[in-house]
Formats: structure tokens, C-alpha cells, sequence
């Protein structure tokens, strides 16, 4: 079965940025980076990328690319049918199953959120407006459902093309219109919003918040997250990659362009809110509440609107089509065709993104008993089987892959000095394994945030407060 090719190693950096570069990048990154304080955490997040994202991606990608497999069949090449590795893979294929099913209901928001800007709904309206619109949207089951399947629709179609014609085409296009966009509205905040735009660049690289010990575990959950490592996303894009190209560069790459976004994405939401003296607020109200409403006061308001969603959803659609082609890959290594592959991946995630979608709504809610499908696919993947999979993906590079398969792969095209591949597989056999299994004792509460703090606090903390650079 002829499985596809990246046309040129650009095609294969787009692609795979495009995969990291989603909602959480733009929706989370600069949430979580505000109630970290600011400064430090960006920094710790950079190291968190540059000490266990960024091998752990070469990783993937190495072992894609030299099995030419997604993540169960490369285990079966190197290990044989009957390795239990294989369950790693498989973990991977359910990880992304499953995120692709709430991932697609916050898509679908933000497709609402483009419609509405586009008939200029938002014109003149009132900030407590803009939290009534959102609960109701968010608590409409036609929406919910309709705009997840809109968003699965459009994913599947691309993944039906195939590696040339549907991913790389697309990410071909998408991917500079995104980064274009976001420049775009950055020099906007620059020029428009001068005064918040200083008080953003200050909140995010002055060093006076304070930060807790326990971030490290927030922003390592995050780099696993917004690299989209763990469950072999990596590892299925490396797969379509010809033996010639530089792998450490391109992940590289990948790693800067991804933070780049994130941090752009900051400047843009913090210039507004902090220009306008308003809290940053939690996570979903941020983007869908605070931010179109602050928005919309600008002389080009409903524009700027616009091109944010706009740019928030083709960060979205280019991570869904990797969260589709994981499971798809597994089903075409098996022998299958691409279209039945991708068509009934597609299915399975439409029937399992039905809940979800639902779980918002207060009528289902109460039929669910209150539990939420959502909170739990998300919890589930995030926490859990994300790092779970980043700590097998190690283990397996680091130890099982034999030493000559796995040198030569990160060599060939690439001109690394012996020392970076000596670091490399330092971090990937022993530091990032150990970082990982702390964050799962953590989650599993065999560690609280409380004694992480005390452990940290003198190494990281601060005694300043954080009320000079706050609005
Ligand atoms: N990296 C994507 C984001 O930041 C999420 C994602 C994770 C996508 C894993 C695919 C695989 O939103």
C-alpha cells in the first residue's frame, strides 16, 4: 500500500507546525501564562520545550521516519506482531481518537464565533451580552453537535486527499495565511494599542511575578499538549518523510515555530486586555467572552474580530486533520484503503463527539447525571495519556530501538554535531522520563501542588508581589 510523501522538508515543517499550532497555543498558552505570573513561567516553558518537548519530538519523528509506519506499525517493524510495545502505539491511536472528539466541539464554537463576526453581530454589543451569547451557544445541542461535525467534515475531507494532495496542499496554504494573520494583528496591537502593548511585552519578560513550583507541571503538561507529542502525530508526519531530509533541524523548527505563535498570541491578547485595564479572567471566558468584547472597541473592530477567529480556527483545522490521520495511518498500515481508513475513523469520532458535544448542554447534562464527557475526554488526554505516551515514546527510542537504526536515522541529511546526539539521547533516556513520571505522580496525587511548592519556591519564587505589572 503506497502511504505518501511530503513533497519537500518544508512541506513536512508546515505540516507538522501546523499540527502543534492549535487552540492551544492561542485559547490556553496565554491563560495559563497569566496566572503563572507572567515572566518566569514564560522562560521555565522555554526550557520545559527545549529539555523534554523538542527530544521528545525528535524522538517521534525519528521513529517514524525510519520505519516508515504509524506508531503501532513502526513498533511491529522493530519489535515484531507480538510485542506488547504495541500497546504504546495503540495508546496513541486512542489518545488522538479521543481528543479529535472535544477538540472538534471547541472548533465548532469558534466557526459560530466567525459566522456571527462575518454578519456583524458583535457591533455595539454590551460586555454582559457577550457572556449571555456564549452560555448559550455553548448550551445549544444543534450548535454543539452541528459545529463539531462542520469542523470533522472539513478535517476528513482534507485527510481523504491523502499526504500530497490533502495535508501538504492545504498546510501549504493555511499555514502562511495563519502566520500572516497573526503578524498582522500584532503590529496592530503594536500601533493601536501602544500602551497595552508595552504593558504586555512587560508582563510577559519582566521577572517581578511570582511563580509556584507547582507550574513546572502546568507548563510541562502544556509543552507535551502544544507540540502535539505523545501520541504520534509526530511520528506519523516523520513516517511521510524522505530519507534525505534533516530531521533535528526540522524539529527544531517545528518547536520554534510553535512557540513563537504562542508567545505572539500573548502579545496580542494581553495589549488589548491590559491596555483596557481589564482581568485577564479564566481560560474559556478569555476568548469567547472578554476578548471579542474588547475587540470590538477598536476602530476596525469587527475585523479584527474576524481575521482572530478566522486565524483561531485554521490554527484549529490544522491540528484536526493530524488528530485524524493518526488513527487513519494505523488503518492504512493494516492494508486498508485510505478512504475506508479515514472514513471510518471519521465515523467512530462523530459517534463518540456526540456526548461531548452534548455535555455542555443543560438538558443532557442532567441526563449524563451531571458528569461531563467533555471535562473527562479532555482530563483523560491531557493528563494522562499525552505524558503517558511521551514516557513510553522515550523509553522505547532510548532503550528498545536498536543503537545503529537509531543514530543513523538522526544523521542521515542532517549535519548535528555527535555532542547534540549525545545530549539528545541523555534527555531521552533519562530526563524526560523521570520529568514525566513526576507530572503523572502528581496528576495521580501521589505528589500535591503544595509540597511541589515548598520544594521549589526558593529556586523559583519570588518575594515580590505581582501588582506593579497587573492592570
Ligand atoms: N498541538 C495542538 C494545540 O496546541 C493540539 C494537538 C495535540 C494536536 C496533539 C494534535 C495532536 O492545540
Amino acid at each position: 500500500m503506497n502511504r505518501g510523501h511530503w513533497g519537500s522538508r518544508l512541506a513536512f515543517v508546515l505540516a507538522a507546525a501546523g499540527s502543534a499550532i492549535g487552540l492551544g497555543n492561542i485559547w490556553k498558552f496565554p491563560y495559563i501564562t497569566y496566572v503563572n505570573g507572567g515572566g518566569k513561567f514564560v522562560i521555565l516553558y522555554l526550557f520545559c520545550i527545549l529539555l523534554v518537548g523538542l527530544p521528545v519530538m525528535l524522538a517521534e519523528m525519528i521513529l517514524g521516519r525510519s520505519t516508515q509506519k504509524g506508531p503501532v506499525g513502526s513498533v511491529e517493524h522493530i519489535s515484531g506482531k507480538k510485542s506488547g510495545w504495541r500497546g504504546m502505539g495503540m495508546l496513541g491511536v486512542f489518545a488522538s481518537f479521543s481528543m479529535m472528539t472535544f477538540y472538534g466541539v471547541v472548533a465548532g464554537w469558534v466557526l459560530s464565533y466567525i459566522v456571527l463576526s462575518l454578519i456583524g453581530r458583535f457591533n455595539g454589543m454590551q460586555a454582559s451580552e457577550f457572556s449571555t451569547l456564549f452560555t448559550s451557544l455553548a448550551s445549544s445541542p444543534w450548535l454543539n453537535v452541528g459545529g463539531s461535525t462542520v469542523f470533522l467534515g472539513l478535517s476528513l475531507a482534507i485527510v481523504l486527499g491523502g499526504v500530497k494532495q490533502g495535508l501538504e496542499k492545504f498546510c501549504n496554504v493555511l499555514m502562511p495565511v495563519l502566520i500572516g494573520i497573526m503578524v498582522l494583528l500584532c503590529v496592530n496591537s503594536m500601533f493601536s494599542e501602544s500602551e497595552g502593548f508595552s504593558k504586555a511585552i512587560k508582563f510577559m519578560f519582566s521577572m517581578d511575578g511570582e511563580l509556584k513550583g507547582h507550574a513546572i507541571l502546568e507548563a510541562l503538561g502544556h509543552a507535551f499538549f502544544s507540540l502535539s507529542i505523545g501520541m504520534g502525530a509526530m511520528l506519523t508526519y516523520g513516517s511521510y518523510m524522505s530519507k534525505d531530509g534533516d530531521l533535528v533541524k526540522s524539529a527544531v523548527l517545528v518547536a520554534f515555530l510553535d512557540t513563537f505563535v504562542a508567545l505572539m498570541a500573548c502579545i496580542i491578547i494581553f495589549s488589548t486586555l491590559l491596555g483596557h485595564g481589564v482581568e485577564v479572567g479564566q481560560s474559556v471566558g478569555l476568548v469567547f467572552q472578554t476578548l471579542p468584547y474588547e475587540f470590538a472597541k477598536a476602530s476596525y473592530g469587527s475585523l479584527i474580530n474576524l481575521s482572530f477567529f478566522i486565524l483561531l480556527f485554521l490554527a484549529a483545522l490544522t491540528s484536526g486533520i493530524s488528530l485524524v490521520e493518526v488513527p487513519a495511518a494505523y488503518l492504512i498500515d493494516k492494508g486498508y484503503t485510505r478512504n475506508t481508513s479515514t472514513l471510518i475513523i471519521g465515523g467512530l469520532i462523530w459517534i463518540i463527539s456526540i456526548p461531548c458535544a452534548l455535555s455542555g448542554t443543560p438538558e443532557w447534562n442532567a441526563v449524563f447525571g451531571g458528569w461531563s464527557f467533555f471535562d473527562t475526554m479532555d482530563n483523560m488526554v491531557s493528563w494522562y495519556l499525552l505524558p503517558l505516551g511521551g514516557l513510553l515514546i522515550c523509553l522505547y527510542v532510548g532503550f528498545v530501538m536498536p543503537d545503529k537504526m537509531r543514530k543513523n536515522e538522526y544523521f542521515t541529511g542532517s549535519s548535528s554535531a555527535q555532542i547534540f546526539y549525545t545530549v539528545w539521547l541523555i534527555l531521552v533516556r533519562f530526563i524526560a522520563p523521570m520529568i514525566v513520571v513526576v507530572i503523572m505522580l502528581n496528576k495521580l496525587g501521589f505528589i500535591t501542588n503544595q509540597e511541589f511548592d515548598s520544594y521549589f519556591s526558593s529556586m523559583l519564587g519570588s518575594s515580590k508581589s505581582q501588582e506593579s505589572i497587573t492592570p
